[in-house]
């Protein structure tokens, strides 16, 4: 038997079934009209970010990474809870203006711009954060041609890493932002042709738990942006520190302490550096605002037992839950949480593995988990599927096709 990682707090039972959004799992699947299906819970996107606001200081804007799920409901919701939105590409610029972002609201980081790219976003008014020196030459080109001052701000990829982190962003050699070393130059260069100097965005990694490691990382944040203004001889209007706090995903993962975050920040700001007194701080976070929202829903079509071994073939499967599977930057497949959906209620009885209808041994939603007597016909539950999940999943894959999405 392996353990199954921990069922997030937004979701409750209903006639013995798992409720989402206060609906059985099989009224929203009716009422999608098929399985696979991922649902987002409003209420649990909401209540996150009003705990994440009561505990970090008023300064700190709160941007939503939009790699983390773009479905469009979900984005038009979200624009009314956060502060800013960061885009990596010019196709997510389109889905953020139709979701009802500013311009003036959203930044635009990641390797690889294309010269249209950095066309619309700049012509939009949008802020790009540089990740080379041969992008701030387009950029800046690309402002001329334009008429207008492009909204720059310089991406760092400091020294240091964030320790603990699931990815890390920062700390030697990257394909991500500017050696800091050689920021000043730039940063001296763009005020001096003209641009509309933004600041900086300095992100080291994601997915961490530790609250100490994210204090740390901040910290060293804070210093690195005070000493490269201070070199470059410029001013930071405005200052994105990244993010990175993480979300329980597996067994003895336990909750990131926001509130300890929270604190240490109020006191870094208390005693902020002379050019940092004027800037407006921001934190950019993906699958903290809306991981543990997202419900992934598929249908058990087969119940078979190989070698003593009983497993429950699904309707899901990797090609829209390629993290749960264990094929998404993880190292030891761990079993995400999940449940029988329609038997919620209902006490474990059997050891089983849980597959997808993929025909590759990759194939894997939980493995060895000890669940409900389950059978043809009902539903499982693939919990934190609310990042990361339908849009970075190769649901194309044996021309199985997407899966159906649902903002309750
Ligand atoms: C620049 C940047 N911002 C934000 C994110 C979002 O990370 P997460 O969803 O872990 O918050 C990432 C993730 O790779 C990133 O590279």
């Amino acid at each position: 038997m392996k353990p199954l990682g921990p069922i997030p707090p937004y979701f409750d039972t209903l006639d013995g079934e798992l409720a989402i959004g206060g609906r059985t799992a099989s009224a929203l699947v009716k009422e999608a009209g098929d399985t696979p299906l991922f649902v987002y819970s409003r209420d649990a996107i909401a209540r996150r970010i009003g705990e994440l606001r009561a505990a970090l200081p008023d300064r700190v804007r709160i941007h939503y990474a939009m790699k983390a799920n773009p479905y469009a409901p979900l984005l038009e919701f979200i624009a009314d809870h956060v502060d800013g939105l960061d885009i990596a590409s010019g196709g997510e610029l389109v889905m953020a203006r139709e979701a009802g972002f500013l311009p003036r609201e959203i930044s635009f980081a990641g390797p690889g711009k294309r010269d249209r790219e950095l066309h619309a976003a700049i012509k939009a008014g949008v802020t790009i954060n540089l990740e080379s020196e041969g992008e701030a030459e387009r950029a800046l080109a690309t402002g001329k041609v334009l008429g207008v001052a492009p909204r720059l701000a310089i991406r760092v990829n400091p020294s240091f890493e964030m320790r603990g982190s699931g990815m890390k962003m920062g700390g030697g050699a990257k394909p991500f932002g500017i050696d800091e070393e050689r920021v000043p130059a730039l940063a001296r260069k763009l005020v001096d042709a003209g641009a509309h100097w933004r600041g900086f965005h300095i992100y080291t990694g994601s997915q961490a738990l530790d609250a100490e490691a994210i204090i740390e990382t901040q910290a060293n944040v804070l210093t690195l942006a005070s000493r490269l203004a201070s070199e470059a001889g410029v001013d930071v209007p405005h200052l994105n520190m990244g993010g990175g706090f993480g979300i329980p995903y597996f067994d003895r993962d336990t909750p990131l302490d926001i509130k300890a975050v929270g604190a240490a920040l109020s006191e870094r700001f208390a005693d902020l550096p002379h050019n940092l007194l004027n800037t407006d701080f921001a934190i950019e976070l993906g699958r903290y605002l809306v991981g543990e929202a997202g419900v992934y829903l598929c249908r058990i079509v087969d119940r078979k037992v190989s070698h003593d071994t009983t497993y429950l073939v699904t309707d899901g499967g990797l090609h829209h839950q390629l993290a749960a599977s264990g094929n998404f930057g993880t190292v030891v497949r761990r079993n995400y949480p999940a449940a029988i959906a329609s038997r919620y209620a209902s006490a474990p009885e059997e050891v089983v593995n849980i597959v997808g209808c993929l025909c590759t041994p990759l194939d894997r939603l939980a493995d060895q988990a000890h669940l409900p007597r389950a059978d043809v016909g009902d539903l499982v539950a693939v919990f934190c599927a609310g990042a990361y999940g339908a849009s970075a999943s190769p649901s194309a894959f044996l021309g199985q096709g997407a899966a159906k999405e649902m903002l309750v």
